[in-house]
């Protein structure tokens, strides 16, 4: 009786049209499937994410526990907004006109289309009965790469506005024994370092409140196991990763019910939306996927995607670079370059990039002191300007790149005199520096101008820059705009990036060509929002090759390694002091976008050919490194100081294999493995590459068929701290 009823008055209201609504909304790609209903009271039910299920139709009479009182359930819901019975962390609170702060959603309709052959939009409509709000959920399912996005619209015919004070892009209820959630902190030169956690009942937040940089202490990506710590190769592990460059949130509730809440988007803190009659607010995209069968398809899902449709030229192969920072800082002339370039053209690097330091003229940019803002070049150090060097690498074979950092100013610049009210301030509280920098405020239109001329300026120094560093090395504090209105300041956060991303389409119409690095003194952008703009991530300022074996693995859960420059710097290292045989720093530089970072001239006469023919290795294993399939095989994190992984093309006739001895294993402790990823029933030829004395290999040379290298598996001689084996692997 009270579902007749109901559907009668919701059918007279126009809410529900039809029996469309009582069918179940099926979001699927080609492995994967989420499932919602539309319950009797007209809430949108979220039963399931996993596997793909065919038989969908079941889920219409699913029952949930139902609540004493009211019988409405504890079944979770599509978008949890906050009201009626949700007490939890909503994905969405806002305050309406009249000043009520409850929200409730029902289902009015849901529409699809397809985008491409592998690409669906799937839109589910939804609107408050009692007040003109509302809500879209849009997902876009990746049919091959089984990743979902989802996204979150909200609009309102309220006539003197609401305030949105939270809105979430993703919402996932979960129902497990136990979950274990792996997620990342660090710092400076410590980035992406992995932590997994079991979490208990009670909330946990993951969150940046840095607004700029905001991915280098904790990054918004993050795994969630089912029942037990994620392993590589078995068990259920949901994959998420939120595509937004500034503040964010992760929350992870553990109810009375034991479900586990994972509401995920921007962060809610001091960023109260004031959203006019007429205008849209819009969420960035919640990247999910999900494996049953561990942590490895969950990357290879996400490297997958990420290659097609998160990166600006995902299916091209990145050149061997030389970044001139830890060689020459700012203590260079051009002769200092074209030295480098020429060393760099001897041992078959293909790009070189000149870092910091060649601009600003009244306030030279010598030191991190001065000159950020004024984009002219510095004619003292570089009297025939950038062209003369860009030309010089072309010439020898090269490509050129040149660093930006074009949100920032230094006090002591022309543009910092010129624009005070730029720049990101708190009223009339003293701006605090930090590098002896302050940030320019990207909310206003004419500072979005301002960036995307110094952009086209600098492309335009010379017509042989094939490459831009863009760096950002600081975060926001005491935040604030002269340009938002007193009661947009709130707004900040979010109009800040979306300036950003403004920035960022102008400069890809316009140079859709040019390779971009994400730098942010490492690691700091570490986004699929801001990768999508862009080729590949300076993951961290820390070259120390041993830091980098776990920044890496942390970053390449996530992100594909062809987006990791990984660099070859000298030692000691000019971060940690450590010492590390140039093979290992090599061996550990090859398994991302390899570079060098270092002055090419203080390699010894022994350690150049070396050097030169690494480089040529690389460039031998480049395709498998950069688009094959990731298979790790021992996590850095154990204990027992291992680290291995390999990389095998998409047709399994080639693999590289990389392991690392992270500290002395003693005499006796020897380092086994089984490989992953190959055919069976293929034999393949192990080559050791990068060898230097002894062999890291017992079968160098021999044949093996898949079948034995899978089940039996190979043991290296490595054991001291800093061994290290790279085997190349090709089909006979
Ligand atoms: C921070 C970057 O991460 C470094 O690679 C270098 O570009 C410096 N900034 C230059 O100031």
């Amino acid at each position: 009786m009270r579902t007749f009823l109901f559907l009668f008055a919701a059918l007279l209201s126009g809410i529900l049209p039809g029996v469309q609504a009582v069918e179940p909304v099926v979001v699927n790609t080609g492995s994967l499937s989420m499932v919602f209903t539309v319950a009797e009271d007209g809430k949108v039910v979220f039963n399931y994410f996993g596997d793909k299920i065919e038989d969908t139709g079941s889920f219409a009479g699913r029952k949930y526990k139902e609540q004493p009182d009211n019988g409405t359930g504890y079944a979770p819901v599509l978008y949890p907004a906050y009201g009626g019975r949700y007490f939890l962390h909503p994905a969405l609170k806002l305050t309406h006109m009249d000043g009520v702060q409850t929200t409730e959603l029902i289902y009015v309709n849901h529409t699809s289309k397809l985008l491409d052959s592998n690409r669906e939009e799937i839109v589910i409509h939804m609107k408050d009965p009692l007040y003109p709000v509302f809500v879209d959920v849009i997902f876009t399912t990746f049919r091959k790469e089984n990743v979902i996005t989802q996204s979150v619209e909200i609009t309102h015919k309220e006539k003197k506005g609401i305030v949105v004070e939270q809105i979430a892009s993703g919402y996932l209820p979960l129902h497990a024994d136990d979950y274990y959630l792996t997620h990342f902190h660090g710092t400076w030169a410590a980035e992406m370092q992995l932590v997994e956690e079991k979490l208990t009942a009670g909330s946990k937040r993951v969150e940046s409140r840095k607004g700029v940089r905001a991915t280098q202490s904790a990054n918004p990506s993050f795994l969630v196991s089912l029942n037990g710590p994620a392993q590589e190769d078995t068990g259920e592990v949901y994959g998420g990763s939120l595509a937004w460059s500034g503040n964010y949130l992760l929350s992870f509730e553990k109810d009375e019910c034991g479900i586990l809440h994972v509401v995920t988007g921007m962060n809610d803190f001091a960023s109260a939306y004031h959203l006019a009659v007429g205008k849209v607010l819009k969420t960035p995209e919640m990247v999910w996927t999900y494996s049953s069968s561990g942590q490895g398809q969950i990357s290879r899902n996400l490297h997958d995607w990420s290659r097609k449709y998160a990166l600006a030229h995902g299916d091209q192969l990145l050149p061997v670079v030389l970044n001139s920072w830890e060689g020459a800082y700012f203590n260079f002339d051009e002769q200092t370059i074209t030295d480098m370039i020429d060393a760099a053209a001897g041992f078959g690097v293909e790009l070189f990039v000149l870092d910091d330091g060649w601009f600003g003229s009244k306030y030279p940019r010598n030191s991190d002191n001065a000159g950020l803002g004024d984009w002219h070049e510095n004619r003292t150090k570089l009297p025939r300007g950038i062209d003369y060097l860009a030309s010089y690498a072309v010439n020898k074979g090269l490509q050129f790149g040149i660093w930006i950092e074009p949100e920032m100013v230094n006090p002591d610049s022309e543009l910092a005199k010129k624009h005070p009210e730029w720049i990101v301030k708190s009223g009339k509280r003293d701006i605090i520096p930090m590098r002896t920098q302050w940030i320019l405020d990207l909310s206003n239109p004419a500072v979005q101008d301002f960036v995307v001329n110094v952009f086209d300026g600098v492309m335009a120094l010379s017509p042989h820059i094939s490459y831009i560093k863009w760096d950002a090395n600081r975060h926001v504090d005491n935040f604030g705009s002269d340009y938002l209105s007193s009661s947009e300041q709130t707004h900040f956060w979010i109009e800040y990036v979306k300036g950003l991303y403004k920035v960022y389409d102008r400069i890809r119409a316009k140079h859709p060509d040019v390779l971009i690095q994400l730098c942010s003194s490492g690691g700091g952008r570490l986004d699929f929002g801001a990768l999508t703009y862009h080729d590949e991530v300076w993951p961290s300022d820390n070259t120390n090759s041993l830091d980098r074996v776990f920044i890496q693995y942390g970053t390449n859960l996530f992100f594909p390694a062809m987006a990791t420059a990984a660099h070859v710097s000298t030692s000691p290292n000019h971060q940690t002091g450590m010492l590390a045989p140039l093979k290992f720093r090599f061996d550990v530089a090859m398994s991302g976008r390899l570079g060098m970072e270092l002055q090419p001239k203080d390699l010894t006469p022994e350690e150049l050919p070396f050097a030169k023919q690494a480089v040529e290795n690389y460039k031998r294993i480049r395709p498998l490194v950069q688009l094959g399939d990731l298979f790790r095989l021992k996590s850095p994190y154990h204990e027992n100081g291992w680290a291995s992984h390999m990389y095998v093309a998409k047709d399994q006739k080639e693999a590289v294999f990389f392991a690392y001895s992270l500290k002395y294993h003693g005499r006796t402790a020897f380092f086994e493995t089984k490989l992953k990823g190959l055919d069976p029933a293929k034999k393949y030829r192990i080559q050791e590459l990068n060898r230097m004395g002894w062999p890291g290999f017992y079968g160098d040379g021999q044949v093996f068929t898949g079948e034995y290298l899978m089940k039996a598996g190979i043991s290296l001689t490595i054991g001291n701290s800093f061994d290290s084996t790279v085997l190349l692997l090709t089909e006979e």
